[in-house]
């Protein structure tokens, strides 16, 4: 196979900071590369490389067999490099054909122009990714995906031999996507290649025919296939194991912040009694109908206990009988189906961010400032580090596993003294997950004491402290997490049954 770029041992600082450290790339003609790393390890750095952006301070770079010292980007774009970029560098006040063949408003002897024959070529670049749109539009007045067809338009008439794009679907709804894959097959089967960055593994595995993975400034995997599987792929990055991490143990002692004392409901659970305390991430884990899950919503006043008491901070309240009582004892819930959770789909992650203390934040005569409200929501957008998203992103367009996210800043914004967390990644990617990890780490440092109930071991092993095991809805036993490891611990929730399967 021929190479269109080569990189080797490439190194590029930022005034004595390490961006590239050694950086090996080898891209081949008509191959579709994912290029996957995590925030900050250097993938934008090296792609501003290659077009003429940066200049590398060492190392070779290879285009089309020739060795180049410093390229401008002229050259690269002569040798036929065309990088998309996340804000796609269009024109907005000129036409989709106007952009696509490249005459601005600097353009000389624009009354020259052929413009009969430029709108018959802009359409015909736009028949090769099977797009279709009226020449004559504004980009002013493209959404984010008609933009982004017709900057990778711009990149095919420029004679694009390798298309770059850096994070192409952080802005995208699923279908979107859907329509942007087909393009960089379509463009593949013309013969351009296309390096494709991203960090979400799923896509990775759809839309690869080879991979490179990147971990502080150097590329730590490389292969021409693709069949690295997402464990992997997240070792790779994280250079972790994610059966590696775990949470920090913390102290109990003094007053538990809540106690539930001989809980019952028929059916569901029995005699439940435990203690939660500060800053404390507590699991309930069990095999299916154990009675985890009816214990959570019991603890949260949707299906209340018949008998039994709570105490919070020591003070006895009774039982949970409705929602509200367990709102006024600033207690929070995040259940399996975040769709009943009420993310305002249409919304922005920054309004959604917000959404439970909306009211508190309304001023006399109840008026609603907006510096207020911008503050407040950069105020709980820095609490977290989220990957990737922006807070003007409609939560609509976003994974199942961002809206998750998006449902535990919401939290975060409210500050619950206790949060109850029922199954909080089922059904999220690998990458996903271990971020909604990390921001059920950061609530506990904040204080916030957390109930995790999930049947996923590993999860549960990763992320709690403590945890107790439900059969036949009574507690069975409990354990302190730093003292046991997953497979024991799947043992002794599933062991008999695997004893039977072994059978
Ligand atoms: N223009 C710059 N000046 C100084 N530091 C930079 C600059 N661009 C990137 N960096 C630093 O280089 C490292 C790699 O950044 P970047 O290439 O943007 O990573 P990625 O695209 O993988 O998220 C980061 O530590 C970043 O802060
Ligand atoms: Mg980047």
């Amino acid at each position: 196979m021929k190479k269109i770029v080569e990189l080797k041992n490439v190194v590029k600082t930022f005034s004595g900071a390490v961006a590239l450290d050694g950086m090996n790339l080898t891209i081949y003609e008509r191959e579709i590369r994912c290029l996957i790393g995590e925030n900050g390890c250097g993938k934008s750095t090296m792609i501003k490389g290659i077009s003429g952006y940066h200049k590398f301070d060492s190392g070779e770079l290879i285009i089309n067999g020739k060795h180049y010292q410093n390229i401008t980007p002229r050259e690269a774009m002569d040798e036929g490099i065309q990088v998309i970029y996340q804000d796609f560098a269009l024109f907005p006040n000129m036409t989709v054909a106007e952009n696509i063949m490249m005459i601005d408003s600097t353009t000389q002897n624009r009354r020259l122009v052929n413009w009969k024959k430029m709108k018959e070529e802009a359409r015909r670049t736009l028949e090769r990714i099977k797009f279709d749109i009226d020449v004559d539009k504004y980009v002013a007045d493209l959404n984010v995906a008609e933009k982004q067809m017709v900057a990778i338009s711009r990149a095919i008439a420029q004679e694009a031999k390798l298309l770059i794009m850096d994070e192409p679907t952080s802005a995208l709804t699923n279908a979107e996507v859907e329509k942007l894959f087909d393009v960089v097959r379509e463009l593949k089967k013309n013969g351009v290649s296309v390096l494709f960055v991203t960090h979400k593994l799923d896509e990775v595995i759809r839309v690869s025919d080879s991979i490179t993975v990147m971990r502080n400034g150097k590329n730590v995997y490389e292969s021409n296939e693709n069949t690295l599987s997402k464990e992997d792929m997240i070792y790779y990055m994280t250079g972790k194991r994610l059966s590696e991490q775990r949470s920090e143990d913390v102290k109990r002692e003094g007053v538990p912040v809540l106690e539930v004392r001989n809980y019952n409901l028929d059916g569901a659970f029995k005699n439940v009694n435990f203690s939660l305390y500060k800053g404390e991430i507590l699991g309930i884990s069990g095999l299916m109908g154990c009675g985890k899950d009816r214990l959570a919503k019991a603890l949260f006043g949707i299906e209340p206990a018949s008998s039994g008491e709570v105490l919070i901070n020591g003070k006895p309240i009774g039982l949970i009988r409705r929602v509200q009582d367990a709102l006024d004892h600033n207690i929070g819930y995040v259940p399996e189906d975040r769709l009943t959770e009420g993310l305002h789909m249409d919304h922005t992650i920054a309004d959604n961010a917000i959404a439970r203390i909306i009211k508190q934040l309304r001023g006399k005569y109840s008026l609603l400032s907006k510096e207020v409200v911008r503050d407040k929501q950069d105020e709980t957008l820095s609490m977290v580090r989220i990957t990737g998203l922006r807070r003007d992103n409609p939560v609509r367009t976003l994974s199942g596993g961002n809206q998750q996210k998006v449902v535990l800043v919401k939290w975060l914004a409210a500050n619950p003294d206790i949060l109850i967390l029922n199954a909080p990644t089922v059904g999220v990617d690998v990458g996903a997950k271990s971020e909604i990890h990390d921001i059920v780490r950061d609530l506990a440092k904040r204080g916030v004491s957390t109930i995790v109930i999930s049947d996923d071991i590993p999860e549960v092993v990763q992320v709690c402290q403590r945890v107790l095991i439900m059969e036949n809805g009574e507690i069975a036993s409990e354990h302190l997490v730093k003292d046991i490891t997953i497979e024991q611990l799947e043992a002794m929730i599933s062991g008999k049954n695997k004893m039977v399967d072994a059978q």
